[in-house]
């Protein structure tokens, strides 16, 4: 933690156009240049604030959209290319771009049917270069690590972050230091920390313990922590909403739906619309709506008990190992999005995320099961509602976290019947509990190396799919 001195003469010597990070309960401020997490005052998490001058929000919009014919690295990012939204940085040198973002809208008739609804679409942020949404915010956080001239980032992580910080780190110079709780990373994740050249530590604990280790030891190690905990990373995450707006020029659907885990993404997208609305580039708010696995649902049961007021700690079980945490650090601010969204929270099961995640397949996109949260979650709300009724005619964004390859020992697991709930695997399932029913399966079909046998099989496939 920085002493008052620090604070004082790091104030003094900023700033970037009225930008301050502001502590979201009590409002005390700090300068950019502090190297700060937690209000020192009371403890709770921080915003980045800006004095926004007064935009004219037709002719920003014009230039955004200009800008994607634009040579300039920072033009081609999905996130820099609005900068005007986040004008933290007083250098624009200290950018780390690759470019990221400019994920694709899709439409997904099959998802729809499954959930129940008319208009859904997907933004699927595992088209990033790293293949999930953190590089959104990777760009930021690592540029925010540059401009501040520390030499090593660090974060815990349940794999997607550690793969994206690894390699942002690695394009910038800098040292990156990964936690991740062993065993319970996919190996397409791991890999990509390893293959980036990250100091890989893989803990005997989980997520949770791995994350209040590291808030722990970083000051006294001068690393500076990139998970979602830090309000600069989150600054670049919020740039998904404004992409997602362009795309549908500027028409606000009703409903936004996001997988919630340690929750900084949920709320970055809540800090964004409330900024866009009181802005005046929309006019009305969607109502967004987190998911959670059911055994990893801190927020839901937070929220849905007696006391909203205190985060309700679970051990968490789940297969989507992206959102397996129990103690999300942003929750409040997730809460304060819910808010100011008039969202809502619901959880979903182990079957759900993994049905989902397979008709996600056959419309031909594919996600980690983690995003698949939100394709179950909207089929859930559609049959139970939230504390308003949700209809079939809205139209619903749902936005796809992670790409299809991230984790593929899950898929192949549910196509050929061996995805369990509990399982211990050498090579082979030895010993599994819970079976996750492949009802949608599509196993590979095995078939011996001979003219006979291969047109006897396509053939048979042939006439049923003629079938009506
Ligand atoms: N989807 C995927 C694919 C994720 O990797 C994560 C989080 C989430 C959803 C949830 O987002 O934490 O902002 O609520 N992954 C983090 C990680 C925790 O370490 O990669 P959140």
């Amino acid at each position: 933690m920085t002493t008052a001195t620090q604070r004082a003469a790091a104030t003094s010597a900023n700033d970037t156009a009225g930008a301050r990070l502001r502590c979201i309960s009590c409002g005390a401020e700090y300068g950019l240049q502090e190297v700060v997490y937690h209000c020192v005052s009371c403890g709770d998490l921080l915003d980045v604030v800006y004095d926004y001058p007064a935009y004219e929000p037709e002719s920003l919009k014009r230039q955004w959209l200009a800008r994607r014919t634009s040579l300039l690295p920072i033009d081609q990012s999905g996130v820099w290319r609005y900068r005007e939204l986040l004008p933290f940085l007083a250098d624009e040198a200290a950018i780390v771009t690759f470019p990221e973002g400019n994920t694709p809208l899709l439409d997904a008739p099959r998802s729809a049917r499954h959930a129940g609804v008319h208009h859904l679409q997907f933004k699927h942020l595992g088209f990033n270069p790293t293949g999930s949404f953190k590089d959104y915010g990777m760009t930021a956080g690592v540029s925010q690590a540059k401009a501040l001239g520390m030499r090593a980032v660090a974060c815990a992580s349940t794999g997607n972050t550690s793969a994206s910080l690894a390699a942002y780190a690695a394009r910038a110079g800098l040292l990156a230091i990964v936690l991740i709780p062993e065993g319970q990373v996919s190996f397409g994740k791991l890999s990509q920390a390893l293959d980036y050249g990250a100091l890989t530590l893989q803990l005997r604990g989980d997520f949770d313990a791995a994350m209040a280790l590291l808030l722990d030891i970083a000051p006294e190690l001068g690393v500076y922590v990139v998970n979602s905990v830090n309000p600069f990373r989150l600054e670049g995450q919020k740039t998904v909403m404004v992409e997602l707006l362009e795309q549908r020029g500027w028409r606000v659907p009703d409903r936004i739906i996001v997988p919630g885990g340690n929750l900084g993404n949920g709320s970055s997208y809540g800090k964004c619309l409330r900024e866009l609305f009181d802005l005046g580039f929309i006019d009305r708010m969607p109502h967004l709506t987190l998911v959670q696995a059911h055994g990893a649902a801190p927020l839901y049961h937070t929220i849905t008990g007696n006391d909203p007021e205190t985060l309700v700690r679970v051990h968490a079980r789940t297969l989507a190992t992206a959102i397996k945490i129990g103690s999300p650090v942003s929750w409040r601010k997730a809460k304060r999005a819910l808010e100011w969204t008039d969202g809502w929270v619901t959880e979903v099961s182990e079957q759900e995320i993994a049905d989902a995640k397979a008709i996600i397949g056959r419309d031909g996109i594919g996600c980690e099961p983690a995003s698949a949260t939100t394709l179950a979650g909207l089929r859930r709300l559609i049959r139970e509602g939230t504390d308003a009724s949700v209809t079939p005619n809205e139209e619903v964004v749902a936005i796809l976290t992670g790409n299809v390859l991230k984790d593929a020992d899950y898929t192949v697991r549910y196509h050929t019947g061996e995805l369990y709930e509990e399982f211990v695997t050498e090579t082979r399932v030895i010993s599994a509990n819970g079976q996750v029913l492949p009802h949608f399966a599509n196993a590979p079909v095995p078939v011996s190396a001979t003219r006979e046998d291969l047109t006897r099989v396509i053939g048979e496939h042939l006439t049923r799919s003629a079938e009506p």
